[in-house]
């Protein structure tokens, strides 16, 4: 199969306890880039660290464990079971280690995405953005120390963006970090630090920026 290069010479240190997002148009690698960093995908040249762990040198079994214990992914195409209920896609990864599955916080973690109303419904009964917040719920229920969202808001009106941003700058406590994918310029200000990519690069690194710098940076101008 041909090799199609993606990446190109990123260089990117997520600092701990922080959030960082991650801006560019599409197909500039961003998906590639939180698939890479959170050991979905393997790089073809370089070393990628994560919590620790040298992410090449891990086997498929040790990546796994990480994602039981340390790291939540919210995908942009959500990966739900959509034959089952909110509330039981929520509790679904603790089913699968083997702990008791605990549907009153599933529910409640649920009302806190807004779906206090829908936890009972089958998830291929639920629209797009709620369908979104599902996959948002089920991976904070486990309050991962590191959690990776690729268009967390992608699907949501502006008051659901709200609750979904807020619910990911709190976990960015000091000690959890979030690293989120984002269009929306606005979510990507409530970061610590965002990165502009480019055709699989990083043109540039912004700590705190305002809208007015997040958009010059994006157009290409030097901060
Ligand atoms: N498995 C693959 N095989 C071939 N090309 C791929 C593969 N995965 C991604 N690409 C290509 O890599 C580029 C980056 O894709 P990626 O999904 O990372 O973009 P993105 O920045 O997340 O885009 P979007 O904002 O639309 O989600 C695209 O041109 C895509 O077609
Ligand atoms: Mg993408």
């Amino acid at each position: 199969m041909p090799v199609v290069p993606v990446l190109r010479g990123v260089d990117l240190t997520v600092p701990q306890g922080g959030m960082v997002a991650i801006v560019g148009p599409s197909g500039c690698g961003k998906s590639t880039l939180m698939f890479c960093l959170a050991g979905l995908d393997p790089v073809t040249s370089g070393n990628v660290w994560t919590l620790g762990e040298d992410l090449g040198k891990l086997k498929a079994g040790a990546i796994a464990q990480l994602y039981r214990e340390r790291i939540g992914f919210v995908f942009q195409s959500y990966n739900l079971v959509t034959a089952l209920t909110a509330r039981e896609n929520v509790v679904l990864p603790e089913r699968l280690c083997g702990r008791r599955a605990d549907l009153d916080r599933a529910d409640a973690i649920l009302s806190g995405f807004g779906l206090g109303e829908r936890t009972r419904t089958r998830v291929s009964r639920l629209s797009n953005g709620e369908q979104q917040r599902v996959a948002l719920a089920r991976v904070m229920a486990n309050r991962p120390e590191l959690v990776f969202a690729d268009e967390p808001t992608g699907a949501l009106d502006t008051a659901s963006s709200r609750l979904v941003l807020d619910q990911l700058r709190a976990h960015a406590d000091g000690t959890r970090t979030v690293v989120m994918v984002t269009h929306d310029l606005d979510a990507a200000t409530l970061a610590d630090i965002v990165v502009v990519m480019r055709d699989g690069m990083l043109t540039q690194s912004l700590y705190r920026p305002s809208s007015s710098q997040l958009l010059a940076a994006m157009e290409g101008n030097p901060a």
